[in-house]
């Protein structure tokens, strides 16, 4: 039977109950609408708005509930409109009357902003989680391959020589972004919507203070209309993922590129590898192409939920259930993305003398051998000059910045001498870089 059987004279059809049950998305959110209840059911108690023992008999009952929902013993009536019915009639078919009071003071409208509220914080902290063992995990990379010098690209050409470690470093400054992002976004949303009501609060004397402390929020919406249709936090947590997921996407294109025959800097392990159904030889990083591709749901999620919000009238409106699978799915998204990603960069071993022998080519020390010049007292756009012409003599003989003559560099600049060639080691150049 439906909550508002007494208005109406019939059952609702049956593919617009599928169309309008949001069961099978917020089911996962059981936890947090029996804690919010819990929560609200002290604070009518406390308030005298229903009787101490109705309060403790609603309590045990909820408690009931979650253990049963949790151990299987009650399964989740997928006919259900939501999650917040589900439990307030199952309450009421196991206590009786009492049950009938929990939503004394109280609307959906509220509960489930609420209970998005609740089930994101946790995730957030989840997801935190994974960041700092994503980036404790590059750490640990970037230290085990100290010394390795690879080149640094613009363009996807060869730049000047970097270090493996301050390679890796420029991604554990993104990740100290996102989680500046995510902890800040948590940081907003962590205000309670209870006791806005359906929109417009309620005539009961509640106490929001009270369950807003409860449940660990460090205060509760001014505004009761903004309280039940406020979904900021969705979107700012969204976009937040979806730039998690521009790093992890960025990082993967990388790997995908060190792990080929024409990089080789780089080989997965087996166990986060995946083989050909026909070529013999494949080894491929699978893993990586998922986390890019798998990016464009993330962004595909953020562009749901600002689409879902834009034209939306105060206060609550059933678009908005439309939130949760977005949102939810952005979540799980990312999580699975770093769970996966991390063992595999932990596993990854990388070939530093391909590196080396990368930065080697390319006439990456070129600017090294610019600033030498300057050293010596040369203008930067003369010294730019003079080695841009070593560099094309080279081209023209086959030689390298460190095999061409004393003699040929003099020829182009006197200002040259023996210690161009310590200049243009590339530890060196690293070094001079402060790498
Ligand atoms: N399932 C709904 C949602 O996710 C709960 C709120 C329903 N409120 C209402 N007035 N129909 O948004």
């Amino acid at each position: 039977m439906k909550l508002w059987a007494g208005r109406f004279s019939k059952e609702i059809d049956k593919k617009t109950n599928d169309f309008n049950s949001s069961i099978s998305v917020d089911s996962r959110m059981y936890e947090q609408d029996i804690e919010g209840s819990i929560a609200h059911v002290a604070m009518l108690a406390k308030q005298g708005i229903i009787s101490a023992e109705d309060g403790k008999k609603i309590k045990q009952g909820l408690l009931g509930i979650k253990e049963d929902i949790a151990s299987g013993a009650l399964p989740v009536d997928p006919d259900a409109e939501d999650i917040h019915t589900f439990v307030e009639q199952n309450l009421t078919q196991r206590i009786g009357d009492a049950g009938k009071r929990l939503h004394t003071g109280r609307s959906r409208n509220d509960q489930v902003a609420l209970d998005i509220r609740l089930y994101l914080r946790k995730e957030c902290d989840e997801l935190l989680k994974l960041l700092a063992d994503f980036s404790e995990t590059l750490d640990k990379k970037g230290e085990e391959y100290a010394g390795a010098i690879m080149p640094g690209y613009t363009h996807l050409q060869r730049a000047q020589p970097i270090t493996f470690k301050a390679h890796l470093s420029a991604y554990k400054e993104m990740l100290a972004r996102d989680i500046g992002r995510v902890t800040d976004a948590q940081k907003r949303m962590n205000v309670s919507p209870l006791g806005s009501g359906a929109l417009a609060g309620t005539t009961y004397p509640v106490d929001r203070a009270f369950t807003a402390e409860l449940l660990g929020f460090d205060t509760f919406s001014a505004s009761t209309l903004d309280g039940v249709s406020d979904r900021d936090f969705c979107i700012e947590l969204a976009a937040a993922l979806s730039l998690i997921m521009v790093h992890l996407s960025r990082l993967s294109e990388e790997i995908i590129l060190w792990c080929s025959w024409e990089f080789k800097f780089a080989e997965l392990d087996d166990a986060f590898s995946t083989g050909s159904s026909i070529m013999p030889q494949k080894k491929n990083p699978d893993i990586t192409e998922l986390v890019r591709g798998k990016s464009g749901r993330v962004f595909g999620d953020l562009m749901t939920l600002l689409t879902v919000m834009k034209g939306l009238p105060l206060a609550y409106n059933k678009d908005m259930q439309e939130d949760k699978e977005a949102i939810f799915d952005a979540f799980d998204t990312v999580k699975i993305c770093l769970t996966t990603l991390i063992p595999m960069v932990d596993t990854m071993r990388m070939i530093p003398k391909n590196m080396r022998k990368a930065a080697a080519g390319g006439f990456i020390n070129a600017t090294d051998c610019a600033d030498y010049l300057v050293s010596k007292g040369l203008p930067f756009r003369d010294a730019y000059k003079a080695t841009g012409e070593a560099v094309a003599l080279c081209i023209k003989t086959g030689e390298t910045l460190e095999s061409l003559p004393l003699s040929e560099y003099k020829n182009i600049c006197d200002l040259f001498d023996e210690g161009v060639y310590e200049a243009i080691k590339l530890e060196n150049c690293v070094k001079n870089r402060g790498m």
